[in-house]
């Protein structure tokens, strides 16, 4: 979910529903607003996009300097709505806005519902709301006070925000373990899930931490921690520009971010790969180069497409620095015990930095002594403060909710980190180092050339198979965690069943599904494994499956076997799959855009997913 909140002397709402369309990225199953109005809380929401909460309010009282909104993205109960944030409490006399999860909810509610309070969502965020009410109550005291004790009893991670009908100018704020920005504005307080909302205005920020409690008025910011101290706000400065995070006439975000690549890559690798010495310099990873060095294992744990990432890190970092890799789904590792000792690394991977299972996973191997490295996107955000050490990806903000250039940023930055070490450990020549170091530095370039010149033939392509009910997308090697990262774009943006599989494990399974109408995309650019897949492609054919691949430019073979090819740039088969992504970004968003979707929302996804 996204928050946004607005306190000082010009209208809240503005400031509020563009801030809410900043934040869509982190779901948009429904928006709404509440706003001071005297000594009243007028309060508006809607099921759907902000787009919907806009129309609704047309026409409607909105005169307001305080104010507070959310865009949400489900969990406890479905998008409606009376669902939708914010929540009022029984007594009409506080809305909040949550984003999280109370986990010890359903205990809450059983007590209040005997205690008499009635509900008017299926929300465990109006349970915490009314548990807040039902503390005021019983203790006679301020909101402020009643929101500390109710924290304390609070399992779970949150952000909230509460407007107190009798406190007209002021938002109360907390936050654990979901992220809160609050920037300070002339005369003005804006407070966020990110800094986007407030770009427009400040970039003047402070990033809240776990545990701490924000009274906020317009011209007064007050910091404290749940043992009621004062804490003294960190104002940091944004290094970010509005242009950043808007469309610059492209049709959607995806495709705007997809063509930033050679600029993000380069961004990646700027200052890092030292073309001049042939060096490589990463700073984080010097920090924790002797552990590493000396590490038993690398445990590297993400979600999603930065697991994707993760596993193609394996491939590289145990080939390149023979050390054992291990890759996890952080919502697996989190809960099954694993065995971490001190002498293991973790890296975490993560676009966000949020991510509630990422961070879970690091906090839970760093209880056992582990060393964590972040390897994050977005700065400043929480996994980035909990690492021992990191690194950022600088692909910029990335707006789209599938992942395209935060992907191949990733990607940039763990081969430098594996050739890096590898150069440290001695474990590959110096031949090799050249070879890589030189096809690396190349990439932005090759990006370009993708870019510049298959955009038609991708087009075409989509154009083909855009009306198919399933997908198979194969690669063996260094390519296989591009199929897979090629079937969950397809999934993602068209909503077409998308599989991908390696290319040889193919027969034990999937084969059973290959008839004229299944295409099966090969990531099959020339690779040691080049003439092993083209002997599945044979195999697909037979069966008379539609074949799509992606080869190395000139690749005479392949094209004499399907018409329906895409090329990218030869490079050593280690750096390949960091090319062989860009077809399949832009194969699945013209198939997206070609079946009328909302490629750059698509639906019941969220960019930034803040709960377990
Ligand atoms: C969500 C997004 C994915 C992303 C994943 C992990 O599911 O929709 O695009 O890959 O979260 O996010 P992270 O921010 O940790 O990379």
């Amino acid at each position: 979910c996204g928050i946004v909140g607005y306190v000082g002397k010009s209208q809240a709402y503005p400031v509020l529903i563009e801030g809410l369309k900043k934040l869509e990225y982190r779901g948009y199953d429904s928006a709404g607003i509440a706003l001071h109005k005297g000594n009243q809380l007028m309060v508006y929401k809607k099921e759907g996009k902000v787009s919907a909460l806009e129309d609704f309010v047309q026409g409607k009282d909105n005169n307001s300097t305080v104010g507070i909104g959310h865009t949400r993205w489900a969990t406890h109960g479905e998008p409606s709505d009376r669902n939708a944030h914010p929540h009022i409490s029984n007594s009409g006399n506080i809305a909040m806005i949550h984003n999280g999860i109370i986990e010890n909810y359903a205990q809450l509610k059983q007590e209040l519902l005997q205690k008499g309070y009635h509900f008017n969502s299926d929300t465990d965020s109006e349970v915490l709301l009314n548990f807040i009410e039902d503390i005021q109550k019983n203790n006679a005291c301020s909101l402020e006070e009643a929101v500390r004790i109710a924290l304390k009893r609070v399992v779970g991670a949150y952000v909230i925000l509460l407007l107190d009908k009798d406190s007209p100018d002021t938002i109360i704020a907390a936050r654990k373990g979901s992220p809160l920005v609050i920037g300070i504005g002339k005369d003005a307080h804006y407070l966020g899930s990110d800094a986007s909302p407030m770009l427009a205005y400040t970039k003047e920020v402070v990033y809240i931490n776990d545990y701490e409690l924000a009274i906020v008025k317009a011209d007064e910011l007050v910091l404290k921690n749940l043992g009621n101290e004062q804490v003294t706000p960190f104002v940091q400065k944004l290094d970010l520009e509005l242009a950043a995070i808007e469309k610059n006439g492209y049709d959607h975000f995806m495709l705007k971010e997809i063509f930033e690549q050679p600029q993000t890559i380069f961004d990646s690798l700027r200052g890092r790969l030292d073309l001049k010495h042939e060096q490589i310099t990463l700073s984080g990873l010097d920090k924790i180069s002797d552990k590493l060095q000396q590490a038993n294992r690398i445990i590297i744990v993400a979600c999603g497409t930065s697991w994707h990432a993760g596993l193609l890190a394996e491939y590289v970092i145990e080939e390149l620095c023979r050390i054992n890799v291990e890759v996890e789904y952080a919502s697996e590792f989190r809960y099954r015990n694993p065995i971490i000792t001190d002498k293991d690394v973790i890296i975490a991977i993560s676009q966000s930095g949020e991510t509630a299972d990422t961070l879970v996973a690091m906090e839970t191997a760093k209880k056992q002594g582990a060393t964590i490295f972040g390897l994050v996107n977005v700065v400043g955000s929480s996994i980035a403060r909990i690492s021992d050490a990191g690194a950022y990806t600088h692909a910029g903000p990335e707006i789209g909710v599938a992942s395209t250039k935060a992907f191949t940023a990733q990607l940039a930055v763990l081969y430098l980190m594996a050739l890096k070490l590898a150069e440290i450990k001695q474990t590959i020549s110096s031949e090799t180092y050249q070879v890589l170091f030189d096809d690396l530095a190349k990439v932005p370039k090759y990006v370009q050339w993708v870019l510049d010149t298959q955009i038609d033939s991708i087009k075409r392509i989509a154009n083909k198979y855009m009306d198919a009910d399933d997908f198979l997308y194969l690669g063996r090697g260094y390519n296989f965690p591009i199929a897979l990262e090629g079937a969950l774009k397809l999934k993602e943006i068209s909503y077409i069943h998308a599989e991908g599989y390696p290319a040889a494990e193919m027969k034990h399974g999937p084969i059973a599904l290959v008839d004229e109408y299944l295409p099966v995309v090969f990531v099959a650019t020339k690779d040691s494994y080049h003439e092993k897949i083209i002997s599945n492609m044979q195999e697909i054919k037979a069966r008379k499956g539609q074949v799509i691949a992606v080869v190395t430019e000139g690749d005479e073979v392949v094209t004499s076997l399907t018409e329906d090819t895409i090329a990218v740039p030869r490079v050593h088969e280690i750096i390949a799959p960091i090319l062989s992504v860009i077809p399949l970004q832009l194969l699945s968003y013209y198939i997206g855009v070609g079946r009328g979707l909302d490629v750059d929302k698509p639906r019941n996804l969220a960019k930034s997913v803040t709960v377990e």
